[in-house]
């Protein structure tokens, strides 16, 4: 009886344990998953339509096509074979499980900065959480010499840090929180810290606005003019949360993507961590910027003007103020003050008092026109239609160069042929003739050495 009794409470107790671990496993996966959300894994890990996690997106750079890598636990196709040893060796250090080198194209420079507990919840989500994919995108094929992928321990060498994150302890828990987001996992310098020639980040201008493929990704240092030195906390944890802060700027393209995919899915302490670090990185100030280019325009209305005027018979005379009243009044209105921008919706953005028509960078005015805007973060999902197919590229440049004298930064301007150019996807990158050019000098130099050190030999 005694024994009997022993033997329930031995089983109760083991029960119990295997209960705790199994729930503790549970939470590590959980937390794995939001952490996933926080790297926003899935925006490069997922082709258009495709599964979650099974790659297959073509990612543009300057050097051609990279391809991201099937990431589910598929143990044909995917990670499913990775130690938690050689997952950590990727994700911070850019190597692959057979050893061979990752493109930075992969942000491991800053995934470096991941904590291995997090490295340890971000495994257990993708081993078990995520259901395995068999299937293989295409193979990265760059041309040579980027297909020597030893070639990256070279760049490895001269640009990544692989020092783990130290929190600085005359700053706040909070800030520290926010820094390790911000330039780990988050990875936004990524695409808002200019690159040099060989394509690393320049850390002297970390924040401090970059292009990304046609896209500009803003200065958002601490900088008041150049930057969101002025945005308040409120606002960027509005901004990241939903993509839209009224009278300053909203998210499209790549940034509604991360907006959608990964920032509205971080909870508020982690937002506010983010914004608190953000007010403080180093300011990064471009001499031509005069006000915050949320500051620009004000109300105004010169399409009363041409109401009731006959159009030109060719479409790509039409004046700014046409254009405008024929494709954009409906929902911009005619004072480009924009409509029902209450706090819970994010309604139509006016078109002065928004950074869109403030950067001396106009690629997204273009984007924008050519592209629309498409958002889930808020409800309703937030929509402007596509004009790429309506409007010629000279009906553009107009409308731009109309909207920004009108409502934005004057000194701004748009021309055709930028239209043209992001129209086709960006422009061409002189890196690799420049590689190549380098290493056909480089080449010669050796050639020319070798021969003088042959007869050297000859003559003694
Ligand atoms: C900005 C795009 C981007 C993001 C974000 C990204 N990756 Fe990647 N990742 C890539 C690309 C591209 C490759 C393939 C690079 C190559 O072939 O050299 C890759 C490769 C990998 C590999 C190596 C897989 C293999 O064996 O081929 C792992 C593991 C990985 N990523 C994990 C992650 C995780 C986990 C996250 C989120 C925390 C993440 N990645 C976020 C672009 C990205
Ligand atoms: C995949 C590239 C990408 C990543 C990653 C990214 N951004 Fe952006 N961001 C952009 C682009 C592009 C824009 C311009 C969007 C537009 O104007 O429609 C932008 C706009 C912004 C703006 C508005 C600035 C302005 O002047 O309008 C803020 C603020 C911002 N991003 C903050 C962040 C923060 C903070 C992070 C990291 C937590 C981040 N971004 C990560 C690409 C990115
Ligand atoms: C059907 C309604 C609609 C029409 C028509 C429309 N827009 Fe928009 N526009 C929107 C919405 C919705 C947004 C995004 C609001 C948000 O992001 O919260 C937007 C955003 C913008 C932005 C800011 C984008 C950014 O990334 O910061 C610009 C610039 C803009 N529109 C210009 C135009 C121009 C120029 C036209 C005419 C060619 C036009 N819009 C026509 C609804 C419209």
């Amino acid at each position: 009886m005694k024994f009997r009794r022993r033997l329930g409470a031995v089983l109760i107790a083991s029960f119990g344990f295997a209960m705790t671990v199994h729930a503790a496993e549970d939470a590590l996966i959980k937390r794995g998953e939001y952490l996933a959300k926080a790297g926003d894994c899935i925006a490069c890990h997922s082709a258009p339509q495709g599964k979650p996690f099974a790659g297959g997106l073509s990612l543009a750079t300057p050097l051609g096509n990279i391809v991201s890598t099937n990431i589910t636990p598929s143990k044909t196709n995917g990670i499913g074979n990775y130690t938690l040893e050689q997952f950590a060796a990727a994700l911070r250090g850019g190597v692959r499980a057979d050893g061979q080198l990752l493109y930075p194209a992969m942000p491991y420079t800053s995934y470096a900065l991941v904590s291995d507990d997090d490295v340890k919840a971000l495994y257990a989500y993708f081993m078990q959480g995520v259901a395995p994919v068999n299937v293989s995108p295409p193979q990265t094929a760059l041309p040579f010499p980027f297909n020597v992928r030893v070639s990256m321990a070279a760049w490895n060498l001269l640009f990544l840090d692989s020092r783990p994150f130290t929190p600085d302890p005359s700053q706040s828990v909070e800030w520290n929180r926010g820094a390790y987001l911000v330039k780990g996992l988050a990875h936004c310098s990524t695409c808002h810290t200019p690159r040099n020639a060989l394509m690393a980040e320049e850390t002297s201008a970390s924040l401090g606005g970059s292009v990304v493929g046609t896209w500009y990704a803003p200065n958002i240092s601490s900088d008041p003019t150049s930057g969101i030195g002025p945005w308040s906390e409120a606002d960027i944890v509005a901004y990241l949360r939903t993509g839209h802060v009224v009278g300053r700027a909203q998210a499209a393209g790549p940034m509604a993507e991360a907006v959608d995919n990964s920032f509205r899915h971080l909870d508020d302490r982690d937002l506010r961590a983010m914004a608190v670090y953000l007010q403080s990185t180093p300011a990064v100030h471009h001499a031509a910027d005069r006000r915050p280019p949320y500051a620009w325009g004000g109300r105004k209305a010169s399409v009363d003007e041409v109401r009731g005027e006959p159009l030109p018979e060719d479409a790509n005379r039409m004046s700014g103020p046409q254009l405008y009243d024929a494709y954009c009044a409906s929902c911009h209105q005619v004072h480009g003050e924009g409509a029902g921008q209450g706090i819970d919706g994010p309604g139509l953005p006016s078109l002065f008092h928004n950074t869109a028509l403030g950067h001396t960078n106009t690629n997204n005015l273009v984007m924008v026109m050519l592209e629309g805007v498409h958002r889930q973060a808020s409800a309703p999902d937030v929509l402007m239609p596509a004009f790429g197919r309506l409007l010629s590229d000279q009906q553009i440049a107009t409308l731009g160069n109309y909207l920004l004298k009108e409502y934005g930064n004057p000194n701004a301007s748009v021309t055709a042929e930028q239209v043209k150019i992001l129209r086709a996807g960006g422009e061409a990158s002189p890196l690799i003739t420049i590689a190549r050019a380098s290493l056909i000098v480089a080449g010669l130099l050796l050639l020319a050495v070798l021969l003088l050190l042959m007869r050297r030999r000859k003559r003694s």
